[in-house]
């Protein structure tokens, strides 16, 4: 599938609702799954990751029900889970992946977790190291630093071995992994990371009752005394700040018209919004309105209103780094149009996610005639604020927030832009184009 993209020829106005969360999303399933009573997940996004999720814990032993604009997921309780019948298909979700190797680190029975070419290259070894010390069972092709899928995960001797570990980067599907496998261990299980990653798992698994405590960068699963129940009546999965991420550059690049872009109950926890806090930096004006709590997540409107404001070049780096991690492709394009050179620092993650994101962001940003330096742990974009970028044809290497970013960057290009291999847009965000439209800009697919 591809993208065709024109420059924009008005400001950018409209409300859009963008889809639930991909990371509360994928937790809403998985932790529903070891629920003792039925949850209900209100807003679940239609972003065939999530999908995948959905999938395992139906061959898991979970049921979904569509109720009105909500799902009713039955789960098996902790212990109650059967053998799939099949290998999980995990498509090209890291997190659906991870994820399962901590929850069925713990199981009786074996099984096979497979992914799609992007999948079947990253790195899994993180999770199975510590697994591994907790007595799990995992095995996956490969004996060096890159062990990859296909995985095969268990039988599990019972209980599993409590551990305290010290995660070597700041990941929160590795995070999650332990806590998931720490339900069925005996005893206080520690995970201490360097920098702060998403925390939606500490705050969703404490709110179905799990015994969780959080100490600065220590967080705890104790078992001892507990009655081995999780329970709540349900999640409301809030609109995702990273894919609404490409709609508030879009308007900030672009401009935004009569009432402005408003994109309503977005996810505003602090450890995913390290984007607003960089746009911020680089003069970027969005606001966030009706402030509220959506169960344990915070959310808000945000808003962009006003003319394209003159930006300037920011530096991103540590804890801002790790917190805006997946929004990093669309940060270059802002400061593709900021005035000076922005550094990218501290982010060598992003050489293991969907594509190597150093390189297709410098080769992005590139193909607009934008110069973009890559570096070990990042990259430097040197801003083009004045007059158009260069028309390009892109190739996403396959990955949705490559394609998505340079369908931004398109806007404000001289001419048609073709982003081609965008096909998995619909891993996370299978309605942007649409959105965009609604926006008032001209994006096809093909
Ligand atoms: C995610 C964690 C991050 C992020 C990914 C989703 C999650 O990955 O990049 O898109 O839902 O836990 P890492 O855990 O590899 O940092």
């Amino acid at each position: 599938m591809r993208l065709i993209v024109e420059p924009a020829t008005r400001p950018l106005a409209g409300r859009v609702v963008i889809p639930g969360d991909k990371s509360i999303g994928h937790r809403a399933l998985l932790f529903s799954l070891l629920s003792a009573t039925p949850v209900r997940v209100l807003g679940l996004g239609d972003g065939a990751d999530n999908g995948r999720s959905a999938k395992a814990i139906a061959a898991l032993g979970a049921t979904i029900v569509r109720a009105g604009d909500a799902f009713v997921i039955t789960g098996a309780g902790l212990d109650g889970m059967r053998a799939p019948a099949a290998p999980l298909d995990c498509g090209n979700s890291g997190t659906t992946i991870r994820l399962l190797c901590g929850l069925l680190a713990g199981q009786r029975f074996a099984s096979t977790l497979v992914g799609d070419d992007s999948l079947s290259k990253r790195p899994m070894r993180r999770v199975m190291e510590p697994l591994a010390a907790m007595g799990a069972r995992i095995t996956g092709i490969g004996t060096g630093v890159n062990v990859t899928p296909p995985l095969v995960v268990g039988p599990a001797p019972h209980p599993l071995r409590a551990i305290a570990y010290t995660l070597p980067m700041a990941s929160a599907q590795v995070k999650t992994a332990i806590l998931l496998a720490a339900l069925y261990a005996d005893g206080a299980t520690t995970v201490t990371e360097p920098g702060p990653s998403r925390d939606h798992s500490e705050r969703m698994l404490a709110y179905l009752g799990a015994p969780l405590t959080v100490a600065g960068r220590a967080t705890t699963i104790d078992t001892r005394g507990w009655d081995r129940r999780l329970a709540g009546a349900g999640f409301e999965v809030p609109a995702d700040p990273s894919s609404s991420a490409f709609l508030v550059a879009a308007a900030l690049i672009a401009g935004a018209g009569e009432g402005g872009v408003r994109l309503p109950g977005v996810c505003t926890n602090p450890t995913r919004i390290g984007f607003l806090d960089a746009v911020a930096a680089m003069g970027g004006g969005v606001t966030c309105e009706a402030a509220r709590m959506a169960g344990p997540e915070p959310v808000a409107d945000l808003v962009v209103r006003g003319a394209a404001p003159a930006l300037r070049a920011t530096e991103i780096a540590g804890d801002l780094a790790v917190r805006s991690i997946d929004e990093l492709p669309i940060l270059a394009v802002l400061a593709a149009r900021a005035h000076g050179t922005t550094i990218v620092r501290d982010a060598e993650e992003l050489r293991v996610k969907e594509s190597d994101r150093i390189a297709t962001t410098c080769a992005m940003l590139r193909a607009f005639g934008v110069e973009c330096e890559v570096h070990p742990d990042g990259f430097a974009v040197q801003g083009r604020p004045d007059g158009p970028l260069r028309a390009a044809r892109v190739h996403a290497d396959g990955d949705h927030r490559i394609a998505m970013a340079a369908a931004v960057a398109a806007l404000v290009a001289d001419g048609t832009t073709v982003i081609d291999d965008a096909d998995n847009v619909a891993t996370s965000y299978p309605g942007f184009a649409a959105a965009l439209g609604a926006l008032g800009a001209t994006i096809r697919v093909e």
